[in-house]
């Protein structure tokens, strides 16, 4: 799957890519301070001129770091977007199990919004959030699955799973990028604070696949084709003590 080799790629990475090895490899900045040294003269005009005009090229930002700050912009939004839906989720639940699994990455998707706003800081940019079509489609569907699913049931349960790990390799995609480009523009405190939330959407994920496979799966699989919700159930319930009344 490809999200799940993009993440494990950003974890090997993230083992070798330190920040004592990044040290060394030769960047632009680094290629223009050896032709510095090497052009050295004792013309002070000169060696003053390259010097603004290499203050000048780091206030620029460039395009990659632009894109970086897009895609945390996206992910801000996703993230608060998904606090609400996943209330949503874990009170449509059946399972005590998964609306335990859903009332815990709540909590924890408050703690990548917080992350998120640290990394903004960190990078000193404002905390803005940008609209993720992605995200909106994605709980858009998981609504729908709930609306296609009885009330009570298992295979409610099994078509929530399937919504919330669609959100999760989304996440993780997402997080397994924003690692590798701020390692990449030498924001390394930055990369290790996406790199927790990264293992935390991966944990999730692992844990969402154990409740499916354990449980949810097989029992959904024996659910009867023309089995009631459990709020059905109990209308039919109210309605034969009210006929025996
Ligand atoms: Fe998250």
């Amino acid at each position: 799957m490809a999200t799940a080799t993009k993440s494990r790629n950003a974890t090997s990475k993230r083992n070798t890519t330190t920040a004592t090895s990044r040290k060394q490899p030769v960047t632009t900045s680094n290629k223009s301070a050896v032709s510095q040294t090497r052009t050295s003269t004792p013309n002070a005009k000169g060696n003053q001129q390259q010097s603004q005009n290499k203050s000048e090229q780091k206030e620029e930002k460039s395009l990659l770091d632009k894109l970086f700050v897009n895609m945390l912009k996206d992910i801000y939004w996703a993230e608060k977007h998904l606090v609400e839906a996943l209330k949503e989720m874990e009170d449509n639940a059946t399972t005590d199990e998964l609306k335990d699994a859903f009332e815990d990455h709540r909590i924890q998707t408050t703690k990548h919004i917080s992350r998120l706003e640290k990394v903004f800081k960190l990078i000193g940019e404002e905390a803005q959030a940008k609209k993720c079509d992605a995200m909106e489609g994605l709980t858009k569907e998981a609504k729908a699955m709930m609306s296609e699913t009885k009330e009570g049931t298992m295979t409610r349960d099994a078509a929530l799973i399937i919504a919330a790990q669609k959100v999760e390799h989304y996440e993780i995609a997402t997080y397994g990028s924003l690692v590798q480009v701020a390692l990449t523009l030498g924001h390394d405190k930055a990369a290790g604070l996406l790199d927790k939330t990264l293992q935390e959407e991966e944990d999730t994920d692992l844990l969402l696949t154990d409740i499916a496979e354990s449980f949810v799966n097989p029992m959904a699989d024996d659910e009867d084709v023309n089995m009631q919700s459990s709020s059905e159930e109990d209308e039919e319930d109210e309605e034969e003590e009210e006929e025996e009344e």
